[in-house]
């Protein structure tokens, strides 16, 4: 067994990633669409905000089996390192997963790092082998999506109007693209927000926004291609930044679309704010981009009020995701 990092111009073990993935997504997820050269050659150059991950390919007698990657940041959680390893269905129960792991956690040792995560659909093999290798089940990640051809739009005006008077001292802005220089630091004070979601048994820290890593992460949305839609709440006297919400779509694929962060600060919660963000942005979706089929959003299970509002807006849950960690002694 040959276990080797590759990078974003490694064109064949890029070829060789997409089919192992692909293979691996049909069995094991098959609402997920699969991934294609440019997404995975986009994620590995410029990850989600300019620190990407690195990708391993583990091959036996020569043919691709297994595919990995190590995930760290140095903008904080710097004793975490997350794992993925996906095994080719035709060839798992050989080992090569364990052996795959053993690799990753050998490089997440030698960045000094102290925890180790990892996560697998909720089915039989990932809770086997997390629990083989020492990991437990610490957090539930649900995946849902929205089919906008399916909307019963009627019902989300009515929606709309009736929240509307609760946030009255707000207006609702439409940002494509970059946002302005000035901007990047109230947007950093408000993307920090999110750090009051639920990470249940999760051993991880606040992670730190600054003016710089907002503007990273938009360079690298744009850079894989990603049209950024972002819908910000302001708050009309103050002109302070109250919430946003952002939604993705692939240039490459313009069906598809991926929410990213919702958040409301923590002064301007409780005016229907998160439900009139995320109303608002399918609604601009809906007219400026009539291509788009899908919207994919992830939550913590026990994230009640962010699941709630996805709910009203159509959201159904395609998948169950588990969230796993061990020390690394
Ligand atoms: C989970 C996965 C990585 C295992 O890969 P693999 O190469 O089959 O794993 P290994 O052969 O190294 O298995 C090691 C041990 O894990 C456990 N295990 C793995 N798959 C299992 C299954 N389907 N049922 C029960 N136990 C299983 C067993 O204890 C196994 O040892 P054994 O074969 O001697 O009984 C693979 O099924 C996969 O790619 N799944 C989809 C991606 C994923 O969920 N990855 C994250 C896992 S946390």
């Amino acid at each position: 067994m040959q276990i080797r990092p590759f990078g974003p111009d490694d064109g064949a073990a890029v070829d060789a990633h997409v089919e192992v993935v692909n293979a691996a997504r049909a069995l094991d997820a098959p609402w997920l669409p699969p991934v294609t050269r440019h997404e995975v050659a986009g994620e590995l150059r410029f990850g989600w905000d300019l620190e990407p991950p690195t990708a391993y390919l583990a091959c036996a007698d020569g043919v691709p089996v297994a595919t990995g990657g190590l995930h760290t940041s140095e903008r904080d959680n710097r004793h975490l390192a997350w794992l993925e390893v996906q095994v080719h269905p035709g060839h798992r129960r050989r080992g090569h997963g364990s052996a795959l792991l053993a690799a990753l956690t050998e490089a997440a040792r030698e960045r000094g790092r102290t925890t180790l995560g990892t996560d697998g659909w909720d089915a039989e093999a990932p809770r086997a082998f997390a629990a083989r290798h020492g990991f437990e089940e610490v957090a539930v990640q649900v995946q849902r999506r929205q089919l906008l051809g399916e909307l019963d739009w009627e019902a989300l005006d009515r929606r709309y109007a009736a929240a509307l008077p609760h946030a009255a001292a707000y207006t609702l802005e439409r940002r494509a693209g970059r946002s302005p220089d000035g901007e990047l630091e109230p947007l950093a004070r408000l993307t920090a927000a999110i750090n009051d979601a639920p990470t249940d048994g999760l051993d991880v820290e606040d992670e730190v926004y600054t003016a710089e890593r907002i503007r990273d992460y938009e360079t690298a949305q744009l850079a894989r291609g990603h049209e950024i839609h972002r819908v910000l709440a302001r708050h009309r006297e103050s002109g302070a930044l109250a919430g946003h919400t952002v939604v993705v779509v692939d240039g490459e694929r313009p069906q598809l679309g991926e929410q990213h962060d919702t958040a409301v600060a923590a002064g301007h919660r409780g005016h229907r704010l998160g439900l009139l963000l995320k109303l608002e942005m399918v609604r601009w979706l809906r007219e400026a981009r009539p291509g788009l089929v899908q919207v994919d959003t992830w939550n913590a299970e026990s994230n009640d009020h962010m699941v709630g509002v996805n709910v009203e807006l159509g959201y159904r849950i395609v998948g169950r995701e588990l969230d796993f960690q061990r020390r690394l002694g």
